[in-house]
């Protein structure tokens, strides 16, 4: 499963810098929103360094704009993946991206006949939200679930990557079942380091060695 990290703050980004196994940064712009500097100049930024995919989103409205947009936007990084929003006029622009071999994704993805459009033009990624899908009580992983099997049964490529995600729990259910991608948020992503279980093992074991230690200089010849 690929796993990117959803922000664009520089001291999150260095953090996914030591972890070169993670695929990438996802943003978007209200995650832009919340930095401040130019647009062009974060994705740089990142782009030195991040070696995966970088994620960036369109702002425009209209097929031709957005596809124009796109189209510079993906000069700015190396690996770029380009996010559309699930309208008309996005899949419109996503369809165009596609033919010039540029990855796209579909996002804010609530329904699934809007899946079946994105895997019918055959899109690389589609981004359901699960975590807002959930606060709707629409059931987000359930609807991924569905949306898998629509992917499947259309016989399309499309990845299905997991956002709006809010706990660790659903991270590891979806590894588990086997879907293709997900982007979390940094605080998730710091959480699923941690247990205090190993916090407490950890602190036996300092303590026990540090005795143990102690012993032993006495001992020393
Ligand atoms: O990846 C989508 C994400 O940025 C939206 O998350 O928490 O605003 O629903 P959230």
């Amino acid at each position: 499963m690929e796993i990117y990290l959803d922000t664009a703050n520089s001291d999150h980004v260095e953090f996914a810098n030591r972890y070169p196994f993670l695929d990438g940064i996802t943003t978007n712009p209200s995650i832009i929103a919340k930095e401040s500097f130019e647009h062009k100049e974060i994705m740089k930024h990142i782009n030195e360094k991040v070696n995966g995919k970088i994620w960036m989103q369109v702002t425009e409205e209209k097929a031709d704009r957005m596809y124009e947009q796109a189209m510079e936007l993906k000069d700015w990084v190396d690996h770029p993946v380009i996010k559309l929003p699930m309208t008309e006029d996005g899949l419109e622009a996503a369809y165009l991206l596609r033919e010039k071999n540029i990855e796209v994704n579909m996002t804010l993805i609530y329904t699934l006949s809007q899946v079946v459009l994105a895997a019918k033009a055959n899109v690389t990624y589609i981004s359901p939200y699960i975590g807002r899908l959930d606060d709707q009580s629409l059931q987000g992983q359930q609807f991924i679930q569905h949306a898998k099997e629509i992917i499947q049964s259309l016989g399309a490529s499309t990845k299905i990557i997991g956002a709006s995600i809010r706990t660790t729990q659903v991270v590891s259910d979806l590894a588990r079942f086997g879907y293709d991608a997900v982007t979390v948020p940094f605080p998730i992503l710091k959480k699923m380091f941690h247990s205090p279980l190993t916090q407490e093992g950890l602190t036996a074991f300092q303590e026990d060695w540090e005795s143990y230690m102690e012993r032993t200089e006495i001992h020393k010849p």
